[in-house]
């Protein structure tokens, strides 16, 4: 089969990488891609957003299959328009991945479903909004309602704090139109833990568990990032936690998202946290998450194209899904200054080393090619999987990666797998 892969990021690398195993790829494109992907697929330059251009680039070159990695393009309704135009496609159409587009169609379907999660309120009305906050508990959690490349949440400690973020949502705009409208959300406090899965519109098979550090700085300081680092299998997620998710948020999802007329066929990323009453929903995505995806598909044994014809064919039911018994830890190597501000440009060496040890994979985020060199292109820079038999090694291998890998002004994170939890 011949595949167009949509995106350009490590998710998008680590998916190309898996793919490249099955015994039934004949050929992968990528649009964009970017510099690491172009070693596996045959890079084109169209825009994860234009969709007419990539329905005829599949048409054109007689792709058989095309799997949506980013967000933006399925909340933009992608699915819908290569299903209109009869082609075959991985992912979510528009009504469903607004999943993720939406927090508050996601608390509210969360509500009417018995769906665990924290206890808010949805506001359009900054008034409203200010007079509310005032009667509330610190601290609070302030999202704005739309797509904020994972910026949109403010934890607030206090009331004025919270006044100024609600001043900077929705009047200020400070996340555009995804800030119209506000969800003022209770304060919750636990692990966090992400399950992807896959689903068919009406059966899901969670994946492997994973864990993201989000903060820019060791020991969680500073600001929220698309991710630092994550590793696989989570250290506190248990069977029998999982056993208990399946039945009151995994299941209860796909079938509300059924009964509302929304089949779900995709990947489901449930941000799950385990609070002292138990696993709460923080925020689903409908896609794979990145960095989780380049811990989890390294420790997939089953062919992922099958599993993704599965769900698009609905057949997720008849799959038997099999992973490694083993761990995986990835660290980002980033500009220094992201998620602010930082110089791209810069000359990456080391990648030539490091594609020759065992055990650790390169997954590029944010790079170019240019003039014969490998430069940097983005925020986050690289992710390096190690993997190993446990925790442990794995954080070994990837950091032994992290050091043959340079670049001006590289940024990372030490405690990556670090996190413990009793
Ligand atoms: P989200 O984009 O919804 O995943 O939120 C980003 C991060 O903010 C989450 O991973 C949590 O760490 C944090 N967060 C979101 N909602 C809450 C909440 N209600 N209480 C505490 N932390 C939260
Ligand atoms: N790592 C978080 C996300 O993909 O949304």
């Amino acid at each position: 089969m011949k595949i167009l892969v949509v995106g350009g990021g490590g998710r998008e690398h680590a998916i190309i990488w898996k793919l490249k195993q099955s015994s039934i790829v004949d050929k992968i494109y990528c649009a964009p891609g970017n510099a690491g992907i172009s070693e596996l697929a045959e890079c084109v330059p169209i825009s994860a957003m234009e969709f007419d251009k990539l329905i005829s680039f599949v048409k054109e070159n007689d792709i058989d299959y095309t799997i949506i990695g980013m967000d933006d393009p399925l909340a933009g309704g992608i699915v819908d328009a290569f299903e209109n135009a009869n082609l075959k496609v991985f992912g979510p159409r528009k009504n469903a991945a607004i999943l993720e587009s939406s927090k508050a169609f996601a608390k509210n379907l969360m509500k009417k479903y018995n769906i665990p999660t924290g206890a808010y309120e949805t506001f359009d009305n900054y008034e409203a909004a200010k007079i509310y906050l005032e009667k509330q508990d610190m601290p609070i959690v302030l999202k704005a309602d739309g797509l904020a490349l994972g910026k949109g949440v403010l934890i607030c400690k206090t009331l004025e704090e919270a006044q100024q973020g609600l001043k900077e949502i929705m009047q200020e705009h400070k996340f555009g139109a995804a800030g119209n409208t506000v969800i003022i959300e209770e304060f919750l406090e636990g692990p966090e833990v992400s399950i992807l899965s896959f689903c068919d519109g009406k059966t899901i098979i969670p994946m492997v568990s994973a864990q993201d550090h989000k903060r820019a700085f060791d020991n969680d300081k500073g600001l929220n990032t698309g991710g630092m680092g994550t590793f696989s299998p989570s250290k506190f997620y248990t069977n029998e936690m999982a056993k208990e998710c399946m039945k009151t948020i995994f299941q209860p999802t796909v079938d509300a998202m059924l009964k509302e007329n929304r089949p779900f066929v995709g990947i489901i990323y449930f941000g799950l946290m385990y609070t002292k009453n138990g696993m709460k929903v923080i925020e689903y995505n409908a896609r794979f998450g990145d960095p989780e995806t380049q811990v989890i598909l390294p420790r997939l044994k089953t062919d992922l194209l099958d599993i993704m014809l599965a769900c698009t064919n609905g057949t997720l039911d008849n799959m038997n899904i099999e992973w490694y018994n083993n761990a995986a830890v990835c660290v980002i190597l980033a500009s220094g200054g992201y998620p602010v501000s930082y110089t791209k440009g810069y000359e990456i060496t080391g990648l030539q080393k490091i594609s020759e040890k065992k055990n650790m994979i390169v997954f590029h985020a944010g790079t170019d090619k240019k003039g014969g060199k490998i430069v940097t292109s983005g925020g986050r820079v690289l992710g390096i999987t190690g993997i190993g038999d446990n925790i442990d090694e794995a954080i070994k291998t990837a950091y032994e990666g992290v050091e043959i890998v340079n670049f001006n002004q590289k940024h990372f994170r030490t405690d990556i797998g670090k996190k413990d939890y009793k």
